[in-house]
């Protein structure tokens, strides 16, 4: 994974932001136009809202985590969210929220995080993140998907860590916890599911093999 990441600071807050993992989804510029302004240098000025709590709570909505604050004289206040949510982009990536560990094929931890946006298409130079490859690769996969793959199991828990492991030329597997997301579907489940990220299922979002059949690379 690439990373490049900017600092910006107030006299609280220090925010950074991670131009590799910035797919341009802009509700940072919608949220807050004064404090986020793609048309200044430099385009991230914390001293424009004189209120952290609104700068915070904008970085919070940011979908890839390529934006993440630092309070200065206190403990960060970000906290997952209390449900898990996998949430399908039309033709794009997939949208992670909540208590995410991610991990390698070895099992080593690789992130830990509240807000990633997965690579669906295969295209992404910087995987397992998207790039926003799938525009110029045309990725088409809709964000629809068979519930019945999910077998529905009344939830006992909810929340807790989503583990997901990246296994090497292949897709990712989500054990835990969650909410999968596509259109206006939403199933909830704890359902150990494998993700394509190779482009080439015909059973989105979920891997059906076909990554053998193209000789995926993940690296
Ligand atoms: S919200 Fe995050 S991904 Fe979207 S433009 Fe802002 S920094 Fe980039
Ligand atoms: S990762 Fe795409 S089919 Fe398995």
């Amino acid at each position: 994974m690439k990373k490049k990441i900017y600092s910006y600071e107030n006299q609280e807050l220090e925010v950074t932001w991670d131009l590799k993992r910035c797919i341009h989804a802009k509700e940072c510029v919608h949220g807050l136009p004064e404090v986020f302004d793609v048309n200044r240098k430099p385009w991230i000025d914390p001293d424009q809202e004189s209120d952290s709590e609104k700068i915070v709570e904008t970085i919070e909505r940011c979908p890839t985590g390529a934006l993440q604050y630092h309070f200065k004289n206190k403990e960060n206040p970000e906290q997952p969210p209390s449900k898990n949510k996998l949430v399908i982009a039309e033709d794009g990536p997939l949208y992670a929220y909540g208590n995410l560990k991610v991990v390698d094929s070895e099992g080593n931890e690789v992130m830990r995080e509240t807000r990633l946006a997965f690579c669906r298409c295969g295209a992404s130079s910087n995987k397992p993140l998207c790039d926003n490859s799938h525009i110029e690769a045309g990725f088409e996969s809709g964000c629809s998907y068979n519930p019945e793959r999910l077998e529905l199991e009344p939830q006992e828990e909810q929340g807790g860590e989503l583990l997901i492991k990246l296994i090497d030329n292949a897709p990712f597997v989500v054990e835990g916890n969650y909410e999968l997301v596509g259109g206006d579907q939403c199933t909830e489940t704890q359902k150990r599911m494998s993700f394509c990220r190779c482009g080439a299922s015909a059973n989105k979002p979920f891997c059906d093999g076909s990554h053998k059949k193209i000789g995926f690379q993940t690296t």
